[in-house]
């Protein structure tokens, strides 16, 4: 490839798989401080709150227009009984979080104020139930008390603390973890679990739960084979009244051995790359389940769910190795550009992927200061607010009939420009990560089938790939308006500065 252009041929008229704006979804554990200090602050803290929800962090998370949250866990779900999270606060039993520090967890932060925190989001609840160490009664009973209308054993007890109408749940985890944290299990062991719940979580009235099974550890494939081959020996190819919708995955990247990931601000180019690497890998990684899925359900009825993902480095100095409280810079926007990407080539199978974690926890949107309650936007966040616009758009396909410059990165070859686009209501959103981290690359956007007019552009980089956000410096990776976009004879050309991420938008004229 010479001076690094990179040919891309998008079809405007030929729209592919929607992609569903639950691509775009968020994930809250009960874990640092994730909750309590960063979505919950109590209704006597003096930051501006209703019911002790943050609202400078609701109003962040309504920009990214945040289409569902996961919660409680993670692993946190599979120790967490609903019962204890209901009625006067000072009434509610406390727990230990033996997961996430092994500190104290007052249950204050429960059923009612996670509902209230969706409806301020204006985002769909998806509810991950406790299989490893609950019952099935205990899950449907939740269930129950959460969308049954009329009267019952359990919307009695709803109404006799405070809420009269039923919640709409559409999104519900049999589980987390299930090979790990969320009980130790075999593959076989939890397929016969996830059917015993799953089959006990009822649709209550109108309320559809869309049952997700608690899936495989990154590249485990046969974990996802178990799951799907069960599908068929029920005798079914797959019944939409089943006990399961959809499984997960959870894929983190991590660029060194768990023991040592890495500094999240202090790091070189090698590590940078090796990064990058591992991000590229959810692609084998989607590929790969989604092959063994096709295999069991060529008609794709049942969802790919990645409901864990991100990077995840060593904690910052001096802060509890239990609560996962990392910075984030220009490298973890670049991770998430990349998904992102690979997420809209997956548009077929994948219905829903959840970043780890929204606000302090793991590769957060958020970070908020414990002392001061400052909150910082990261360069992460951006990339949502950025690429919001290919939520329930129809994908483009991109076509690079030259291929991509590439690096060699320990004996592999790290292809370091990707391109990804879409449609909706009239406009075309197209998104560009150059990974290399010193050269440039101009992207010559053949566009066919159409044409395009009103084209504007904006630009995500920083001076280094260490850059990142503070209090004292909030915008030091944040989007700014781009002019290296021109106009040619068959489309656009776009030039992408070494490690930037870069969206062009324009209306189909
Ligand atoms: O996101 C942090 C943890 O990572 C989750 O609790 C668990 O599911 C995963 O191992």
């Amino acid at each position: 490839m010479s001076n690094n252009v990179v040919p891309a041929i998008i079809n405007l008229d030929v729209k592919g798989p929607v992609i569903s704006r639950h691509l775009y979804g968020h994930f809250a554990e009960h874990l640092g401080r994730c909750i309590y200090g960063g979505f919950y602050v109590g209704e006597d803290s003096d930051l501006p709150n209703e019911g002790g929800i943050r609202l400078d962090v609701v109003e962040a998370l309504r920009a990214l227009d945040i289409p569902n949250l996961r919660w409680p866990g993670g692993c946190f779900a599979d120790e967490y009984h609903w019962m204890d999270g209901i009625g006067p606060k000072d009434e509610r039993p406390a727990m230990v979080n033996t997961h996430w520090g092994n500190v104290e967890e007052n249950n204050h932060f429960g059923t009612h104020e996670f509902m209230a925190l969706c409806e301020l989001l204006g985002a769909d609840p998806y509810v991950s139930g406790n299989v490893g160490s609950g019952t099935v009664r205990e899950m449907s009973d939740w269930v129950e008390y959460l969308t049954r209308e009329g009267d019952s054993p359990m919307v009695r007890l709803r109404k006799a603390n405070g809420r009269e109408e039923p919640w709409r749940v559409p999104f519900w985890g049999l589980g987390n973890e299930a090979w790990g944290c969320g009980g130790n299990m075999t593959a076989q062991q939890y397929a016969a679990e996830a059917r015993r719940f799953g089959t006990y979580c009822r649709d209550h009235g109108d309320n559809k739960l869309y049952r997700v099974a608690a899936g495989a550890n990154s590249f485990d494939l046969a974990w996802t084979e178990t799951l799907m081959k069960q599908l068929g020996e029920l005798g079914c190819a797959y019944r939409p009244t089943g006990y399961m919708q959809a499984l997960s995955v959870h894929y983190y990247t991590v660029s060194g051995p768990w023991r040592d990931k890495g500094d999240a601000t202090v790091f070189g180019t090698d590590d940078y790359y090796r990064t990058m690497l591992q991000a590229a890998r959810v692609d084998e990684l989607l590929t790969g389940h989604s092959n063994v899925m096709d295999c069991y359900d060529p008609g794709k009825n049942v969802g790919l769910v990645l409901d864990e993902w991100g990077t995840w480095w060593n904690v910052e100095p001096g802060t509890n190795p239990g609560f996962l409280y990392q910075q984030n810079t220009l490298r973890d926007a670049l991770v998430a550009s990349l998904h992102f990407d690979v997420f809209h080539r997956h548009a077929d199978r994948l219905v829903m992927a959840n970043i780890a974690q929204t606000v302090n926890v793991l590769q957060a949107m958020i970070l908020t200061d414990p002392d001061s309650g400052a909150l910082v936007l990261t360069p992460t966040y951006h990339v949502f607010e950025m690429n919001k616009g290919h939520q329930d758009a129809a994908s483009l396909r991109v076509d690079l009939p030259s291929g991509v410059p590439t690096r060699e990165v320990e004996s592999k070859e790290l292809a370091t420009v990707s391109v990804s686009a879409s449609r909706k209501d009239g406009r075309v959103l197209v998104s560009l990560s150059n990974l290399d981290a010193g050269q440039a690359a101009d992207v010559e956007l053949d566009l066919r089938g159409g044409a395009v007019t009103g084209v504007s552009a904006r630009i995500l980089t920083a001076g280094e790939l260490q850059t990142h956000n503070t209090p004292d410096a909030p915008d030091a990776v944040a989007p700014r308006a781009h002019d290296q976009v021109t106009a040619t004879a068959s489309g656009l050309r776009v030039h992408l500065p070494a490690h930037s991420f870069v969206t062009v938008e324009a209306a189909l004229a």
